[in-house]
Order: structure tokens, then sequence, then C-alpha cells
């Protein structure tokens, strides 16, 4: 069952920007986060630009507990399908990604705080698409409900499953 959509929009406070985290793999998801700077290609601010040795190495714990900390979104960024330097990094990311989608809906967060994008290291420019993309989406849904107010979560949204949460397959 999908919990109702936890509005925002009346808890959403004056001067709210998104705050989003870009996990990016090593390779070739920095490499285009690094071309888009060197470039001096725009993009929102708010997105924090977080190395990882691979997408495969972002644990669900990793993405649930920055959700749990008050993250608005985050966006997993990984080399190409067959692309991988560890070669199934990111088929195992997009996996994670696609169930902790569906736990978010589930629970009334918004799978759509979440996206995983793949890149190779020349695509600065979909890296910045990307990033605006979810910049503007997670603006529309609003602040994390899940983010603590005054020591009280939102009402209706559940704490995340975190323990022992970790999915290698
Ligand atoms: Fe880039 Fe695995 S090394 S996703």
């Amino acid at each position: 069952m999908t919990a109702s959509p936890i509005n925002s929009e009346t808890s959403r406070p004056a001067g709210w920007q998104p705050q989003i985290i870009a996990f990016c793999c090593n390779y070739c998801a920095y490499a285009a986060a690094d071309l888009a700077g060197a470039r001096r290609m725009q993009y929102p601010p708010n997105v924090r630009v977080i190395h990882a040795p691979c997408t495969g190495k972002i644990e669900m714990e990793h993405i649930l507990e920055a959700f749990e900390d008050g993250i608005d979104g985050i966006l997993v960024a990984g080399c190409l399908e067959g692309g991988c330097h560890f070669q199934e990094g990111n088929l195992r990311a997009r996996k994670r990604t696609d169930r902790i989608r569906a736990m978010l809906d589930e629970i009334g967060v918004g799978g759509n705080r979440l996206r995983m994008v793949n890149l190779s290291a020349a695509m600065a420019p979909t890296f910045v698409e990307r990033v605006k993309e979810i910049v503007a989406e997670v603006a529309r849904l609003g602040p994390n409900p899940l983010k603590a107010v005054s020591g009280h979560r939102a009402p209706g949204v559940t704490s995340l499953p975190v323990t022992g949460s970790t999915v290698n397959a």
C-alpha cells in the first residue's frame, strides 16, 4: 500500500532551498561533474558532490541515513551501463535506487527525491541537466518530511528501516 503523499507546501519555510547530494562514482560520473566545473557550466549551488569509489559501493543505508538526516534529494551518478570500472556496480546501484524509490513512495516521502543517472566522462551537459532536474523536482515536492522539526517528524511519517537493509543483489 502506498501512503498518501505528504503535503510539504504547508511546512515550507520562507526562503527554503532544497539540499541535494550527488553521489558520483570516482570514474565517469565524477569526471563529468569535474568537466562541467572546468567548462564553467552553471548548476544550482545547493548540490553537494560526494565522491564514491563506484555507485555499487553506495549502500542502501548511506542513502536512507542521508534522508533520515534531512537531505531533501539525492542523485546517484555512475558510469554508463557496461562501463562500470567494477563491472556491475552500477547495475546493483540501479536496483538499489529503484527499491529505495519504491520505499520512499510507500512511506509518503516521494520516490522522485532519488534519481540515478548513467554518464560517460564526456557527458558534462547531461550531468548539469540531471542536477537541474532533480533540484526542480525536489523544489516542487518541498522539504524532506523526515527532517526533524523541533525534535518531531512530520505526522504520518515513520522512521526508515535502515538496520539490516544492505542489499548486495
Ligand atoms: Fe562508475 Fe562503477 S565505477 S559506476
